[in-house]
């Protein structure tokens, strides 16, 4: 539906006062009428260097997800601030994987004698307290955009790739898994599912002592619901389709797909499309939606028209973006997030790590 008039007036001039001393970032998932008011949109990579690279805002106000706003907490200065405009989007994916699980499942590889040789790599998509601990232990963050760079990296600092040492990836057991096996030459068998839910994460010292890639058992609930049936029916109803899918999607899908990466990779790959070229895209809907929009001479099809979006990173809306900067304006911050000084400090070890990551 169209944006409220007199609402899209009001964040005109609430951004217009705010001027320099806001800087306003957009995930590639937000809405139509909060990309309207983002100075970058990005994946979440590029969205976390953006948010380093803006000394001079006073405020960072993040549309996006709560663990996005939280890394750019990290990485901004003491005197700037964050503002994530409802506290409500969370993630789901990120909920899967709580800290004193992860604690456990540390326990759990000592207790089976692989700690030594294991590298915890997490996606950017969790708690900044598991990203801390992901820096205490030696580790980096990853997105989807450098998942095959981290990994590499990881591995190479036990051994390497075709030795016996260990990632443990948390929470995004299918972006692991994909990785692994398609960019970095892993095989399945070389891939466990540890599972928080049951005593020893449901697998034996053997199995983690076999394992080169030791999964948590999380997934995004946007991107699980995509099937390989999904892309065999694309098939069948336009010959020549391309299909391109976000790394989140299951192993399956990924394999039958054309074209994997991130939401910067799907937008880039659109842009360099043929005209009249078609696509199937499996990702979220807003971002396949604008991209048929920017896209009128392709034809640009969503993978599974039953698919939603991503309710989290819908909870930012017009009414909540203007509310956060009418505050700002006024002088009241709302809805500011702070990560506590010993987290932020080992999670932005984590988060360099992925910075100072080669590509
Ligand atoms: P990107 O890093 O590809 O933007 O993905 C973020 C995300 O949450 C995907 O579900
Ligand atoms: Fe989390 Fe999935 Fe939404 Fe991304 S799309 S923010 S992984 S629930």
């Amino acid at each position: 539906a169209a944006s409220d008039p007199d609402l899209v007036e009001r964040a005109r001039a609430a951004r217009a006062a705010l001027g320099d001393r806001a800087f306003v970032l957009g995930h590639h998932y937000q809405r139509d009428e909060v990309i309207d008011f983002a100075d970058v949109t990005g994946d979440s990579f590029k969205l976390a260097r953006e948010a380093a690279a803006r000394p001079e805002a006073e405020f960072i106000i993040f549309c996006g997800v709560h663990f996005m706003a939280e890394s750019a907490d990290i990485l901004t200065s003491d005197a700037q601030q964050v503002v994530l405009p409802d506290l409500a989007a969370g993630c789901s994916m990120a909920d899967m994987a709580a800290i004193h699980q992860v604690e456990d499942a540390w326990d759990v590889l000592a207790d089976a004698g692989v700690v030594e040789q294991t590298v915890p790599v997490t996606y950017m998509n969790s708690s900044a307290a598991i990203k801390a601990f992901t820096g205490r232990h030696g580790g980096t963050v990853c997105t989807s955009s450098n998942a095959h760079v981290a990994l590499r990296w990881a591995f190479d600092k036990v051994g390497g790739v075709d030795g016996t040492g260990k990632v443990l990836f948390m929470p995004d057991q299918h972006l692991g898994r994909n990785t692994a096996v398609r960019l970095l030459g892993l095989s399945l068998d070389d891939c466990v599912v540890y599972d928080p839910r049951k005593p020893g994460g449901g697998l034996t010292a053997q199995e983690l002592r076999d394992a080169r890639m030791i999964l948590w058992r999380g997934h995004c609930s946007v991107h699980g619901r995509f099937t390989e049936r999904n892309v065999t029916e694309a098939r069948a109803a336009v010959p020549g389709i391309n299909v391109i899918v976000h790394p989140e999607c299951r192993h399956e899908v990924v394999a039958a797909a054309d074209q994997v990466g991130s939401t910067e990779h799907i937008i880039k790959a659109l842009d360099a499309a043929e005209p009249g070229s078609a696509w199937a895209i499996g990702t979220e809907l807003n971002l396949v939606r604008r991209l048929a929009k920017a896209h009128p001479d392709k034809q640009v099809h969503y993978l599974d028209s039953t698919v939603c979006f991503c309710s989290t990173m819908n909870r930012i809306d017009l009414p909540h973006l203007v509310w956060a900067m009418e505050s700002l304006v006024a002088g009241r911050v709302v809805n500011r997030i702070v990560v506590d000084e010993d987290d932020a400090r080992w999670a932005r070890a984590a988060l360099d790590q992925m910075l100072a990551l080669p590509g």
